[in-house]
């Protein structure tokens, strides 16, 4: 896995009030004792991430929000800003959820959109994209990825584009308990690096972080994170509960 120090991230989705959040947060902090395998991340919906912010205090947590609106500020009611989530404390953001691109009609082009504005507001982006199983299955799974990435990145220098961590979600493993194969995922997280690495440079590709997501649990993710090209993992429902979201943290033991 090279230099990549791998990176094990909750996306918490429409769940957790703010007592949930603090309780959730206080059980992975005193659950963490003794990790250094991997870098963790919390992504709370919008109204805990202040609270959120407070709790990871003192630990080694990171946060992020869970969208953004392309727009800087303006007349876009219910939405919110990549200046407002850095302005609570997150230091990320995902963008392209298969959810919003399957929900809420989220694009190529708008995906690109958002990239660019977490940037401007100092956000880390963890960009996802993934094939559905009917893209899969029609055999069109590498050229979908490959025009959701090169679409996503569009415009972007290299030194833009080192700053963004990639997520592998195929739409048929997220929440369905269907994990992609360890075969599946490492032969996509290669083409991955070398699309980046094509779009991009080499060096930049071996240094970016490519996470897979998708029905990742305790039991599955040690294999998963032992295919030489997965940097970690973006974990959603393992990762509302403490046990689960710690023993997948704790991978290695
Ligand atoms: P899941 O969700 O772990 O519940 O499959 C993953 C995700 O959507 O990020």
């Amino acid at each position: 896995m090279s230099g990549r120090k791998p990176l094990i991230a909750g996306n918490w989705k429409m769940h957790k009030t703010i007592k949930e959040t603090l309780d959730l947060i206080n059980g992975i902090k005193a659950g963490l004792q003794g990790n250094e395998a991997a870098d963790v991340l919390v992504a709370p919906p919008f109204t805990a991430l202040s609270a959120a912010a407070g709790a990871i205090q003192g630990s080694t947590i990171l946060l992020a929000g869970q969208n953004l609106h392309q727009e800087p500020s303006g007349a876009y009611t219910g939405e919110v800003s990549g200046q407002m989530i850095h302005d609570t404390g997150a230091t990320h953001v995902i963008i392209g959820h298969s959810e919003r691109r399957q929900y809420f009609g989220e694009t190529d082009d708008l995906v690109n959109l958002k990239v660019k504005a977490a940037l401007a507001a100092g956000l880390i982006p963890i960009f996802c994209l993934g094939e559905t199983l009917g893209e899969r299955e029609a055999g069109g799974t590498f050229e979908v990825l490959g025009r959701q990435l090169e679409g996503g990145l569009k415009g972007f220098s290299a030194e833009e584009a080192a700053k963004i961590i990639v997520a592998y979600e195929p739409v048929w493993a997220i929440g369905t308990g269907k994990t992609a194969t360890n075969d599946q995922a490492q032969e996509v997280h290669y083409f991955l690096r070398g699309l980046l690495g094509k779009i991009f440079e080499k060096r930049l590709a071996s240094e970016t972080r490519i996470l897979y997501g998708g029905s990742v649990k305790p039991d599955n993710a040690a294999d998963l994170l032992a295919c030489p090209d997965v940097d970690g993992a973006l974990v959603g429902g393992a990762s509302l509960k403490v046990d689960s979201f710690i023993g997948i943290i704790h991978f290695d033991r």
